[in-house]
């Protein structure tokens, strides 16, 4: 196993990630990790993440000098390599110039951890990587017994290696996806220079997380809010797994949640897995907080306070429990950390579920919160979620309310609810030849929107006047910008006919050709 050694990075998590792309098991822990538990975890080596101080200033973080004393490899990663080479007696400078973004770095001689990883080749025979830096210190003078082992033109010493006692320091992050062999040289390192076994796999991940939930909540009882959302739903699983009865879900039914919704999720977890579910219909007191109510930002914080009161009342009703669960990934811890982090320790939670009650006194239990989306995903299948639901697109927190324009009533949801439900069976049925898949995996995220405004049709021979549905399909990969989908108009001139002929009171249906920006994904 691997030990990785925090300093603070907002990327550290990266390095875990591409370690377990390598089926080796690693564990993460702050740089200040005590010198006898390093010794009792026994790394087959030890990588040293990058971290946002400077090696030049007297109180920053320094490795436990126990790292270099073990007789295993050690990978510095940009902190990391500086600190090694001052600890082990280089020198580090901070410089004026600080470097960020793409970076092409030359590989110097022959090192076990660059041998045959290239981008491309120089005329001289150079491997040449193409890599993510980001620094403003460089190491000036290497350590004993240390050889250089990349550069670039404004950093001279953009790696080192001490292959005799296999330690290595890369100036750039070969964690991040921007540098393209990255992955290939932690490989290098875990697999071939480490010589870990690669015997790990989601499965195992599932029973160390639950060792580590019955090590933290002991017989106390654990409260979650399902939304009915991939990371609650995977949060909910996994500690149904570990702590059966002790937890108990509360899932708050707004009213203006996609059509059978409320249904499906009691009975993937009521019934199928045998989750306790207080399945709350709190829809009633949320359309009438709602009534009359059409600015979209009043409408959010309407939604928004009306679902914390409801988790609240019923969260206080559970006298017993002691823990609120949430299902934070790990995208959501760095987006809340904030600048200055000295190491993992100090990353302050984040609030996913539209902010969850601070003051309910409970203390908080995150299970998920090392793993990326398409982990999480993988992980849910494993506990027996249905594909399904695990690979659904997006759902706002707020629900419909964003997507019925203006004032929400429940006839507008009803009918909506209704349009985009034939929307998406189209989507999941219509399948694109040349991949192979469907509309639905090939789009990121895809609803009706509701507009309150009617417009003059014929059906029959009667005259109607009714209203307008809007189809949105976008593709993205992070939601914050987006391209509208080039959906075939086979299948939107199925989907609008669909819609008109068996939603009563639609009888227009267009198609939204914007991209975000300018427009957002959702219409409010
Ligand atoms: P926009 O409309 O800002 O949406 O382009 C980007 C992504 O965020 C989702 N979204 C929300 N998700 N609570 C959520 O949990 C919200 O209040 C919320 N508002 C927007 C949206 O569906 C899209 O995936």
């Amino acid at each position: 196993k691997i030990l990785i050694l925090d300093f603070g990075s907002q990327v550290t998590q990266l390095i875990a990630r591409r370690v377990r792309e390598a089926h080796v098991y690693s564990e993460i822990h702050p740089y200040d990790m005590d010198e006898a538990a390093i010794r009792a975890f026994a790394p087959k080596g030890i990588i040293l993440s990058g971290g946002p101080s400077s090696v030049t200033e007297g109180d920053t973080p320094r490795a436990p000098s126990v790292v270099f004393e073990l007789g295993v490899p050690v990978l510095g990663i940009c902190y990391g390599m500086q600190t090694m080479a001052q600890q082990l007696g280089g020198g580090v400078a901070s410089s004026n110039v600080r470097e960020f973004g793409y970076a092409e770095v030359r590989a110097h001689g022959h090192t076990r951890l660059l041998d045959g990883i290239e981008d491309s080749r120089t005329a001289e025979g150079h491997g040449m990587l193409k890599v993510w830096m980001s620094h403003g210190d460089k190491v000036e003078r290497m350590p004993e017994g240390f050889k250089l082992m990349a550069s670039t033109p404004s950093c001279p010493v953009a790696g080192i290696a001490d292959e005799a006692r296999g330690f290595y320091g890369v100036q750039f992050h070969p964690e991040v996806t921007h540098t393209v062999k990255g992955t290939a040289i932690l490989q290098r390192f875990v697999l071939d220079i480490c010589a870990a076994r690669a015997d790990w796999e989601m499965g195992s991940y599932i029973d160390e997380a639950i060792e580590k939930i019955r090590a933290q909540v002991g017989n106390e009882h654990v409260i979650l809010g399902l939304s009915g959302g991939v990371d609650s739903s995977v949060a909910a699983a996994l500690l149904h797994r570990a702590i059966g009865d002790q937890l108990t879900c509360v899932f708050v039914d707004h009213g203006l949640l996609r059509l059978n919704e409320a249904e499906q999720v009691m009975e993937t977890f009521g019934s199928h897995l045998g989750v306790k579910v207080i399945h709350v219909d709190a829809s009633d007191a949320f359309l009438g907080k709602l009534a009359g109510v059409t600015d979209p930002e009043a409408k959010r914080k309407i939604i928004g306070r009306e679902f914390v009161e409801v988790f609240k009342a019923e969260a206080s009703k559970l006298t017993d429990a002691k823990w609120l669960a949430q299902g934070t990934i790990y995208p959501d811890v760095i987006e809340s950390a904030g600048h200055g982090k000295k190491g993992a320790a100090t990353i302050k939670s984040h609030h996913n579920v539209g902010g969850l009650p601070e003051d309910l006194q409970l203390k908080l239990v995150e299970p998920l919160r090392e793993l990326f989306k398409d982990e999480v995903r993988e992980l849910g299948v494993k506990l027996g979620l249905p594909p399904a639901m695990v690979y659904r697109h997006p759902f706002p927190g707020p629900g419909l309310g964003v997507r019925i324009l203006g004032e929400v009533k429940r006839d507008f949801a009803d009918l909506l609810r209704r349009a985009d439900a034939i929307f998406i069976e189209t989507l999941r049925e219509m399948v694109e030849p040349s991949s192979g898949k469907t509309w639905y995996d090939l789009t990121s995220q895809a609803f009706a929107v509701f507009l309150p405004v009617k417009s003059v049709g014929v059906m029959g021979d009667g005259r109607t006047y009714e209203y307008v549905v809007a189809l949105r399909a976008v593709q993205t990969q992070d939601f914050m910008t987006a391209h509208w989908a080039h959906l075939p108009h086979e299948l939107l001139g199925h989907v609008s006919n669909r819609i008109i002929n068996e939603v009563r009171g639609i009888n227009r249906v267009v198609y939204d050709i914007s991209g975000k920006p300018p427009a957002t994904i959702e219409w409010e």
